[in-house]
C-alpha cells in the first residue's frame, strides 16, 4: 500500500508522530497541518485550524488522506475524529463522546469508579454547593486536591495540605472566579502519595496493547521545584514500574474502562494515556488522557521497532491486530525551553543554532514544538517549550549522556533546560 497520512497539530509530540510515520514502507506521502520547521523537513505543511472540523474534514479531502492521525486533546474533544469518519476517512483518536474521559474530569471519575478502577476517593460539586464541598474536605485527612472539571491546560488542579487553601480554591471555582463558566464543576479528591508514572496503551474500542511506560517531569526546575509546565522532559521505559504492575493496570484499568466506555456508548479507539500513582496500597488511575503525551510521545515513538503506520490504522479500524515490538532501548527527552517559560511563553524569534550538529550524535534525534522559519528562512524560537532533544541508549544512563551532550550544541538567547531529566530511574 502507499498511503498519504495527515498529522493533526503542529508539536513535539505531533513531530515525533510524524518522523515514526515517516519510517513506515507503507507511507509515501506525509502532510503536517499545521505542522512546524522540523516537521516541514518530512513531510509538507498545510495551515489549518486544527479545533475546526469541517477545515480538517476539507484538507483531509483535498489530500484524499488514507490516514489522519490527529495530536493534541482540543481537536479530538472538538469531534474533529468524529467528523472525519463521517465523511469516510480513517482517523486515529478517540470520538468526542470518548474524549470526554479527557474534556470533564467528573465524567471521568464516574467511569472510573463505574469500571472498578483503583482510584482516588472523590466527590463532585457544581455552582451554589461550597457548603457541600466544605463538608466533604472535612472527611478528608492531610492532603487535598481540587480540581476544575473542563480542559483547564494543565492549570486547574490544586493540590494543597491546607484546607484554608483548598476552600479557596473551591470558592474559586464555583463562583466562576477563576475559569469562568467552564470552571463552575469541581472534583474533590483525597490526596495520593507515590511516585507518579504513565502507561500507554493503544486501544481498537475493546481490545488494548500496552505501548510502554514513561514519567514526565511538570516542574520547571531540577529537583522537581518551580511552576508546573506542559513537561519539561520525559524518559520511557519506567525501570521501576515492574511488568507485574503493567498487568494489573491493563487488566483492573485499561479493559474495564474500555469496556464501560462501549457500555456508554463511547468506543474508545485511539492511545489511552493513564497517569498512575504508585501509591502505598498500589497503584492508582490519577487521570486518564486520550492522546500521547507531550513530550513523552517523543520518548516511545524512537523506541517503536514495529510499523507504527500499520499500529495506529489498525487502532483507528478497530481491529488492533499486529503485536507492538518496542526496541530494548531507553529513550531520554530534554526539552528546551525559550527564556520565561514558564509561566510566559513571550521571547520568540531568537535564532537556534546547532540543531543539526546535535542531529548527528549517535541515537538522537531534535524534534520541534515552539519553532518557526523567520523572513530567511532560518528556525528561531516561537516561544515556551521550543525543542525535544531525545537519544537512545541501552539504558537510560546512556540515554541521558547522549541527550545532554547534543542539547550543548544548541543555543541562543536565555535557552533553558533541566539537568536531572531521567535522574530518578537511576537511583
Ligand atoms: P491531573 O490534571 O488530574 O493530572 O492533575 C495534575 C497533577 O496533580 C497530577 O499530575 C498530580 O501530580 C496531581 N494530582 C492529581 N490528582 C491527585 C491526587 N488525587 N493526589 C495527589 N496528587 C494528585
Ligand atoms: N506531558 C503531559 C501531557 O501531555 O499531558
Amino acid at each position: 500500500m502507499s498511503a498519504r497520512v495527515l498529522v493533526v497539530g503542529g508539536g513535539g509530540r505531533e513531530h515525533a508522530l510524524a518522523w515514526g510515520l515517516a519510517r513506515s514502507p507503507h507511507v509515501d506521502e506525509l502532510v503536517c497541518a499545521p505542522g512546524n520547521p522540523g516537521m516541514a523537513t518530512i513531510g509538507e505543511c498545510a495551515p489549518v485550524s486544527v479545533n475546526d472540523p469541517s477545515a480538517v474534514v476539507d484538507l483531509a479531502a483535498k489530500l484524499d488522506a488514507d490516514l489522519v492521525v490527529v495530536g493534541p486533546e482540543e481537536p479530538l474533544v472538538a469531534g474533529v475524529v468524529d467528523a472525519l469518519q463521517a465523511a469516510g476517512r480513517l482517523a486515529f483518536g478517540p470520538s468526542a463522546a470518548a474524549a470526554r474521559l479527557e474534556g470533564s474530569k467528573a465524567w471521568m471519575k464516574d467511569v472510573l469508579v463505574s469500571a472498578g478502577v483503583p482510584t482516588a476517593r472523590y466527590a463532585t460539586f457544581g455552582a451554589g454547593q461550597e457548603e457541600n464541598a466544605f463538608a466533604f474536605l472535612d472527611t478528608l485527612s492531610g492532603l487535598y486536591v481540587v480540581k476544575t472539571d473542563g480542559l483547564a491546560g494543565g492549570k486547574g488542579v490544586v493540590v494543597t495540605e491546607s484546607i484554608a487553601e483548598a476552600r479557596d480554591a473551591v470558592r474559586a471555582y464555583l463562583t466562576g472566579a477563576a475559569f469562568g463558566d467552564a470552571g463552575r464543576t469541581c472534583v474533590i479528591e483525597e490526596g495520593l502519595t507515590g511516585p507518579e508514572v504513565s502507561l500507554f496503551a493503544l486501544c481498537d474500542g475493546r481490545r488494548a496493547q500496552v505501548l510502554a511506560t514513561a514519567q514526565d517531569h511538570k516542574r520547571a526546575f531540577d529537583g522537581d521545584v518551580g511552576p508546573n509546565t506542559g513537561g519539561i522532559g520525559a524518559y520511557s521505559p519506567v525501570p521501576f514500574v515492574g511488568a507485574d504492575v503493567v498487568d494489573e493496570m491493563m487488566a483492573r484499568a485499561v479493559l474495564p474502562t474500555l469496556a464501560e466506555l462501549d457500555r456508554r456508548g463511547a468506543n474508545f479507539r485511539g492511545v489511552l494515556y493513564c497517569g498512575l500513582m504508585l501509591t502505598p496500597d498500589g497503584a492508582k488511575v490519577l487521570e486518564y488522557n486520550v492522546r500521547f503525551g507531550d513530550p513523552e510521545c517523543q520518548v516511545l515513538v524512537p523506541r517503536v521497532a514495529s510499523d507504527l503506520f500499520v499500529h495506529l490504522s489498525e487502532s483507528a479500524s478497530g481491529d488492533l491486530a499486529t503485536p507492538i515490538e518496542l526496541s530494548a532501548t531507553s529513550c531520554v527527552g530534554v526539552v528546551l525551553a525559550a527564556e520565561g517559560y514558564p509561566p510566559a511563553p513571550d521571547r520568540k524569534g531568537d535564532v537556534i543554532t546547532g540543531i543539526d550538529r546535535a542531529g548527528e550524535h549517535e541515537g538522537v534525534i531534535v524534534f520541534h514544538s515552539g519553532t518557526a522559519h523567520d523572513d530567511q528562512g532560518r528556525v528561531v524560537t516561537n516561544g515556551g517549550r521550543v525543542l525535544t532533544v531525545t537519544a537512545v541508549g541501552a539504558d537510560v544512563a546512556q540515554a541521558r549522556t547522549r541527550a545532554y551532550s547534543a542539547a550543548a550544541e544548541i543555543s541562543w538567547p536565555g535557552v533553558h533546560y533541566r539537568r536531572d531529566i531521567g535522574a530518578q530511574a537511576l537511583s
